[in-house]
């Protein structure tokens, strides 16, 4: 009796220490599975439209965009996703008034912009920031005149203005007192902060971000995502995220749109995005790229054919012998 509760007792004692290696070996560690925080979003559902883009198209060697439309609300932040040379820094330079539809309207609060002379676009410039794709924090000044340098710009002369407000644009992005630092001395993700200051300084209502996150490590990344969604909330921005991270849009977005070959080839929310049952979404979102993608890609056809020589090679040794 005394033998069999022994042994019924090892035998428990090695399936729950069998259970804990197994789990700690296959399963996913906790940190990996809780989720992200999704957008605590600050966007009230306001139908108020900002931007608006009518069947908009642009054209270099080729059509880059061939009739995109869709529209900003006020206070939402939409993810613009999409493979690179899809179109997205296009659409952005386009909102900014940066270049010029071929074809199409683009809105701004219901006035077309793509008319506008030099000096409105300026107007609409301050109104409509846009934080480029490298970062663009200027070599010659540190980070505080980086940051003051809109400010200044925009006519600001009064210098302790300008030091209060490049004082509070510091700790907003988290850069607290490292105003008198050099470009060199500072990290990809301090001069995507720096940028991001430096877009915001003069109250803009629209921010435009291009890449914030690309080439960044994951900790900073998922700081300049706090950051962007902190001051979408704090500052009431509108803005438009365009990016290669899932994450960041998981993070930041109200609503997503992606672009494939010149169109919209999804707009939806989060959850919509997610359930898609479209193969190009599923692979983007599981990381792969698509097999059309790949075949477009130089070094994937170079490998292709390498293969396929080698397989011929390899069925013409096996004929011969
Ligand atoms: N000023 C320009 N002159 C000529 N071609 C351009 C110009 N701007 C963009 N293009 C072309 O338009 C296409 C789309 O460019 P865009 O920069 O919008 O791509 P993207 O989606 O932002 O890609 P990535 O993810 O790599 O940044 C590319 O083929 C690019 O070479
Ligand atoms: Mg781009």
């Amino acid at each position: 009796m005394f033998l069999k509760l022994f042994l019924v007792m090892v035998l428990l004692s090695y399936l729950a220490l069998m259970s804990l290696i197994l789990g700690h070996r296959f399963l996913p560690s906790a940190r990996n599975t809780v989720p992200l925080p999704r957008k605590d979003t600050a966007f009230d559902g306001s139908t108020e439209l900002i931007v608006e883009l009518e069947n908009v198209g642009k054209s270099f060697d080729y059509p880059v965009l061939k009739g995109v439309s869709f529209k900003l609300r006020q206070g939402e932040t939409l993810g613009v996703l999409g493979k690179s040379g899809s179109g997205k820094s296009v659409t952005l330079k386009l909102i900014a008034g940066l270049l010029k539809p071929d074809v199409g309207r683009i809105l701004f609060h219901g006035k077309d912009i793509t008319g506008m002379n030099e000096r409105e676009l300026l107007e609409l410039r301050k109104r409509v920031s846009y934080v480029f794709q490298g970062g663009a924090v200027f070599d010659f000044l540190n980070v505080g005149e980086n940051i003051a340098y809109p400010l200044r710009e925009r006519g600001m002369k009064d210098e302790k203005k300008i030091k209060e407000r490049v004082d509070y644009l510091l700790a907003a992005v988290e850069l607290g007192n490292m105003g008198d630092l050099q470009k060199p001395e500072l990290s990809i993700g301090a001069k995507k902060q720096v940028a991001i200051a430096r877009a915001i300084a003069n109250d803009p209502e629209v921010i435009l971000y291009d890449e914030p996150t690309t080439g960044i490590d994951p900790l900073v990344k998922k700081s300049v995502n706090r950051l962007i969604r902190k001051l979408n909330e704090q500052e009431h921005l509108t803005s438009i995220v365009v990016t290669h991270d899932l994450k960041c849009i998981e993070m930041v977005a109200d609503r997503i749109i992606m672009l494939k070959d010149g169109v919209i080839h999804f707009e939806g929310d989060q959850e919509a995005f997610h359930s898609s049952p479209d193969p190009y979404i599923q692979a983007f979102i599981a990381g792969k790229r698509f097999d059309e993608d790949r075949r477009q890609d130089p070094e994937v056809r170079i490998q292709e054919s390498e293969d396929q020589r080698q397989e011929t090679g390899d069925r013409r040794d096996q004929n011969r012998e």
